[in-house]
C-alpha cells in the first residue's frame, strides 16, 4: 500500500531504530558496493572509513557551488591528473562513473563532428565487456553501439575491433578493467590503433583507476592505460570505488584542454543570471566531494599501496583456491581487484547459492555462466574463510549433484514496479 506523506513527525529515536533495521537490509545485488567503504569489519581498518565520515558530515549540508567544495574539486583534479600521468590534462568531477562516460562520450561526438567528415550516424565501438552506460545515453546523444565479442581471455580482440571501424567511428572505449571478469583491455594497442584511424579512445578506469597504478608500483603486471600512452583522449576514475569515497564522485580527465572543448554550459539570459557548469548534473553532495577529498589526502601513495598489496592478497589467496579446485575455472587473467569463476564440472551457480546460503553476497556472471568477486582489503581472516566456503560450497554442490535453483543474473535492478 501506498504510504501517505506523514501526517505528524516522528522522534529521532524511531527513525534512528528504523534505520538501523533497513541497513542491515542486503540487497541482493548491491552487497558489493559495500566491499569499497565498509563499515562491517570486512576490510582492513586503518582508520579511512571515519575520515571520509567525518569530512562528510561536516559538508553534507553544502553543494558542488560552495567555494571550498569547488577548491577541493580543484584539488581532486590535481591529484587524479597527477596519478594519471597527465601534466596537461583537464578534468572535472562528477556524481558517479556513467555521469563520466557521458561527458566523455559527449565531448568525444562533438570532437568528432568538429574534426572529421559528415556524421550521418555516429559509431561507438567497444568490446563486448564494456559498461552499458553506453547503451543507456545512446538515443540522447545520437549514435549507436557496437560491441565486438573478446578474445577467450576476455580481453578487447584488437584485431576484431580494427575491423569493425568506418568512417562513422568517433570512439573507440577500452576498460580497465570491464566489471564482469576484471581483466584489462590492451589499452596501447587500442591507443596505436586510435591514433592510426584518427580516433578517440575513451579508458573507462572508473573501476582500476586507483589500483592499478599501485599494482604497478608493487611490480605486478598491469597494463599501461594512462595519459603516458600516445592515442588516450580520455580517462574516467571513481572516488566513490576503490578510492573509498563516499557514493557520488568521480572524474573524467582530457589528455589537452582542447579536448573538452565545448563542455562548459553558460547561459545569462535569465531572471537569475549567470549559470555556469563543466558537469551534466546540478547540485551534488559537498559531503561526497569532501569525502572523497579526505580520502585522497589521508591515504595517499602510501596508503593506497598498502591497501592494494591487501586486496592483491585476498586475490591471491581466492585464486589459488580456485586453481587448486579441479571443477571450477577461473576466467582470464584479471590484473587487478575484480575476478569470476565458473565450473568445469559443475553448476556454477549451484555453487553461488551455496555461497550465499552461507552469508557470502557475491555476484553473478553470464555468457558464461560464473561467479564474480569484487575484493576488498579484507582482513586476512575473511578471505581465509571464503576460500574455505567455496571449497566447501563445491563439494557439496558435487556430492548432491544440486542444480541451481535460479537462472537470473543481474547487475543492477533499480526500478520499482
Ligand atoms: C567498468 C565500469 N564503468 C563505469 C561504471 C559506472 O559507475 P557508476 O555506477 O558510478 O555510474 C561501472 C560501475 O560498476 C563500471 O563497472
Amino acid at each position: 500500500m501506498a504510504l501517505a506523506f506523514p501526517r505528524n513527525g516522528v522522534s529521532a529515536d524511531a527513525i534512528g531504530d528504523e534505520l538501523a533495521i533497513m541497513r542491515t537490509e542486503d540487497s541482493p545485488w548491491d552487497s558489493f558496493n559495500d566491499r569499497w567503504l565498509n563499515d562491517r569489519g570486512l576490510l582492513v581498518d586503518d582508520g579511512v572509513l571515519d575520515v571520509t565520515r567525518r569530512a562528510h558530515a561536516a559538508f553534507f549540508t553544502k553543494g558542488n557551488g560552495h567555494a571550498a567544495v569547488l577548491s577541493m574539486q580543484a584539488d581532486l583534479v590535481d591529484m587524479v591528473k597527477d596519478l594519471l600521468n597527465g601534466p596537461d590534462a583537464n578534468g572535472v568531477i562528477t556524481s558517479c562513473g556513467t555521469e563520466s562516460l557521458f561527458l566523455a562520450t559527449r565531448t568525444a561526438l562533438d570532437w568528432k563532428r568538429r574534426h572529421g567528415p559528415g556524421l550521418d550516424e555516429p559509431e561507438l565501438v567497444m568490446p563486448a565487456t564494456g559498461y552499458p552506460a553506453f547503451e543507456k545515453f545512446a538515443p540522447v546523444l545520437g549514435y549507436r553501439v557496437r560491441r565486438i565479442p573478446t578474445d577467450h581471455g576476455f580481453r578487447a580482440d584488437v584485431a576484431a575491433i580494427e575491423a569493425a571501424l568506418n568512417d562513422q567511428t568517433f570512439l573507440i572505449v577500452a576498460s580497465v578493467p570491464p566489471w564482469a571478469h576484471g581483466v584489462c583491455d590492451p589499452v596501447g594497442d587500442l591507443a596505436g590503433l586510435a591514433r592510426a584511424r584518427g580516433v578517440w579512445l575513451h579508458v573507462d578506469a572508473c573501476v582500476g583507476a586507483f589500483v592499478a597504478p599501485f599494482v604497478k608500483r608493487l611490480g605486478r603486471p598491469v597494463p599501461a592505460f594512462d595519459f603516458s600512452v600516445p592515442g588516450v583522449s580520455s580517462i574516467s576514475g571513481d572516488f566513490h570505488k576503490f578510492g573509498y569515497a563516499p557514493k557520488g564522485v568521480s572524474a573524467v580527465l582530457w589528455s589537452s584542454p582542447e579536448l573538452s572543448d565545448g563542455l562548459g554550459f553558460a547561459f545569462s539570459n535569465w531572471a537569475a543570471g549567470l549559470y555556469r557548469s563543466g558537469v551534466l548534473t546540478g547540485t551534488r553532495s559537498g559531503g561526497a566531494i569532501a569525502g572523497a577529498w579526505a580520502a585522497m589526502r589521508y591515504l595517499g601513495e602510501d596508503g593506497f599501496t598498502e591497501r592494494t598489496k591487501a586486496i592483491l592478497n585476498a586475490k591471491d589467496k581466492l585464486v589459488a583456491a580456485i586453481d587448486r579446485n579441479r571443477h571450477l575455472e577461473l576466467y582470464g587473467e584479471p590484473e587487478l581487484a575484480t575476478l569470476s569463476f565458473g565450473g568445469r564440472t559443475i553448476d556454477i551457480f549451484a555453487v553461488h547459492e551455496a555461497l550465499r546460503d552461507r552469508g557470502w553476497p557475491l555476484l553473478r556472471c553470464q555468457d558464461p555462466d560464473g561467479i564474480q568477486v569484487v575484493l576488498g582489503p579484507f582482513r586476512e581472516h575473511v578471505i581465509d574463510q571464503l576460500a574455505t566456503d567455496l571449497d566447501a560450497a563445491t563439494e557439496l554442490v558435487r556430492r548432491t549433484g544440486r542444480r541451481r535453483r535460479g537462472n537470473a543474473v543481474v547487475y543492477a535492478d533499480e526500478v520499482v514496479d
